[in-house]
C-alpha cells in the first residue's frame, strides 16, 4: 500500500551561491503548489499560494549539512515548509495567521496520530451521516449556487455527523479536514486559477459527496502510514500567530527561514477560502471576510485598503520605511493619480504603502528571532498594479538590511507577464528567490 507512493527523494548538497545555475534551467514550478497534490499529506489540501515541498526539502539539505538545523516559515501557508522539514528530520516552526489556513495546516502536522483510530472515527462519521434523516440547514448563496441539491445535501449530512462526533481529539481534526479537502470536487462550481469560487462556471465533472469522502480517507489512511514508515518523528509544530510580532518563537532559535509571503499581486487569501467559510458557518457573506480573516493578514490587496479610513501620509510615516521611502513615496504617489483614470479606482496606492510598512516589521521581527549567520529563502515576485512597476524583492532585501540582516542576493527563476495577448499591462515581471544573510 504504502510502496506505490514512494517517490526518490531528490537530494542535493549544491551550496548557497551554486543553486542559481541549476534553479535557471529548468521551467520552474518550485513556486507553485502543483506537484505537492501527489505528496503524501501535502495533498490533503489544494492550496493555490503553496510552492513546492520537494523544493524546500532540497534547499533543507543544502544548509542541514551535519549539522541540526531549526527550520522556520514565518508565512505557513498549508503548512509546506514545515512538513517538508519534518521529512528531512528536522525541527520545524510555523506561523500562519489566516485562521482557516492555519487550521488545515495544523490538521496535516496530525499525520503522526493512529491511522486505524482515524479511519474508524472518520467511517462512523460517514455510517451516521448516511443514516441521518433531517432537513439540511440554511446555507448562504454562495454555498448553494456552488452545489447540486444532492450534494449539498449529502454535504450537510457530513457536517452535521462530524458535530456530532467531535470531541476536539486529534482524530476528529482529521476527520474535519477530510471533509474540508473534498469541499471542492464536489463543487459544481468551478474555479478561478486562484481559487477563488466561480458559481457561474459549471463544471462537467460531479462527484457524489459520500463517495468522496470515502476515497479522501482511504488516501489519508495510506498517507499516514507512509509518513510514519518513513519519517518516523513528528518534528513540526505551526502556531496561529502574527509575522510582523512572531511572538510565539524565542529568540536567536533559528537557522534557516524558507517561505513565501503574500505577493502585492491583489491575490485575497481570505476570498480564497470564502467557499469553505460559507459552508462551515464561520462567515454569512462576503461582508464579514474584513474582520475575521483579512484584518489578521499583511495588507498585500486593495480589498484590505479602505480610502476613507486610510491615509498615505501616515502609513508612509513609518520610520522602518526609511531606506526606501523617497522611492517608495514616488510609487505611492504616482498609484494615486493612476487610480483616478480606472474604472475600478482600486487603493493599490495605500495596499502598497501599507505592504511594505508590514514587511519592515516582519524583518524587526524576524532578526529577532534568527541566529547569526541564518539563511533565510523569501520566494517573492514583483508586481505593476495599473501599470507602475514595484520593486519588491530589492525593496523588500533593503528592508531587511535595515533591519539588521547583513546582505540581500536576488536569484530569478521565472518572467511573468511576458506571454500573454490580453495582459493588462506591458512591464515584464519576474518571480524568484530573495536569499537573505543573517
Ligand atoms: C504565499 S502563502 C504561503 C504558502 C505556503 N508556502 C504553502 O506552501 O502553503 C502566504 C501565507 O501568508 C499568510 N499570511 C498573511 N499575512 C500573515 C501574517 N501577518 N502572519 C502570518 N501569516 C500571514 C497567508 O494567509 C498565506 O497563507
Amino acid at each position: 500500500m504504502a510502496s506505490k507512493l514512494e517517490t526518490p527523494v531528490l537530494v542535493q548538497t549544491q551550496l548557497f551561491s551554486e543553486m542559481e545555475d541549476t534553479y535557471k534551467k529548468t521551467t520552474d514550478r518550485t513556486s507553485t503548489f502543483v506537484d505537492n497534490m501527489k505528496l503524501p499529506v501535502h495533498r490533503w489540501f489544494r492550496f493555490s499560494a503553496g510552492f513546492s515541498a520537494e523544493w524546500v526539502k532540497e534547499v533543507v539539505k543544502s544548509f542541514k549539512d551535519n549539522n541540526q538545523i531549526v527550520l522556520f516559515d514565518p508565512f505557513a501557508g498549508s503548512g509546506t515548509t514545515v512538513l517538508a522539514g519534518e521529512e528531512c528530520g528536522v525541527k520545524s516552526y510555523g506561523i500562519e495567521s489566516h485562521p482557516f489556513v492555519v487550521r488545515v495546516a495544523k490538521a496535516k502536522l496530525l499525520w503522526y496520530e493512529d491511522p486505524l483510530d482515524f479511519k474508524n472515527f472518520a467511517t462512523r462519521v460517514l455510517t451516521h451521516a448516511r443514516n441521518l434523516n433531517e432537513p439540511s440547514d440554511q446555507y448562504n448563496t454562495l454555498v448553494d449556487k456552488c452545489y447540486s441539491k444532492d450534494n449539498l445535501n449529502e454535504l450537510d449530512k457530513l457536517k452535521k455527523s462530524w458535530i456530532h462526533y467531535n470531541d476536539g481529539s486529534a482524530i476528529s481534526e482529521l476527520t474535519w479536514i477530510a471533509l474540508v479537502g473534498i469541499l471542492r470536487a464536489t463543487a459544481a462550481a468551478g474555479t478561478a486559477p486562484w481559487q477563488y469560487v466561480l458559481p457561474r462556471k459549471v463544471k462537467k465533472v460531479n462527484i457524489r459527496p459520500y463517495d468522496a469522502f470515502k476515497r479522501q480517507i482511504d488516501m489519508m489512511f495510506d498517507d499516514m502510514i507512509y509518513f510514519q514508515r518513513y519519517v518516523k518523528q513528528p518534528r513540526g509544530v505551526i502556531y496561529e500567530d502574527d509575522a510582523r510580532t512572531c511572538s510565539k518563537i524565542e529568540d536567536d532559535s533559528i537557522d534557516l527561514i524558507v517561505t513565501s509571503p503574500p505577493y502585492t499581486n491583489n491575490y485575497d487569501y481570505a476570498d480564497a477560502t470564502r467557499l469553505e467559510l460559507s459552508f462551515f458557518g464561520e462567515i454569512k457573506g462576503w461582508g464579514d471576510l474584513q474582520d475575521k480573516i483579512r484584518s489578521h493578514l499583511i495588507r498585500s490587496c486593495s480589498q484590505h485598503m479602505i480610502s476613507k479610513n486610510d491615509d498615505l501620509n501616515e502609513i508612509l510615516n513609518d520610520s522602518n520605511l526609511t531606506p526606501i521611502i523617497d522611492e517608495l513615496r514616488s510609487v505611492c504617489e504616482e498609484l494615486g493619480k493612476e487610480r483616478l483614470l480606472h474604472g475600478g479606482k482600486k487603493n493599490y496606492h495605500l495596499m502598497i504603502a501599507a505592504y511594505f510598512s508590514d514587511l519592515a516589521k516582519t524583518w524587526i521581527a524576524l532578526r529577532r528571532v534568527c541566529r547569526d549567520n541564518s539563511n533565510i529563502c523569501f520566494v517573492i515576485g514583483d508586481s505593476a498594479p495599473y501599470g507602475v512597476h514595484v520593486p519588491v524583492d530589492r525593496w523588500l532585501g533593503e528592508l531587511a538590511v535595515a533591519a539588521g540582516f547583513k546582505s540581500y542576493y536576488f536569484e530569478k527563476t521565472r518572467d511573468r507577464n511576458i506571454k500573454w495577448k490580453n495582459r493588462k499591462h506591458k512591464i515584464p515581471l519576474h518571480e524568484g528567490r530573495l536569499w537573505i544573510k543573517g
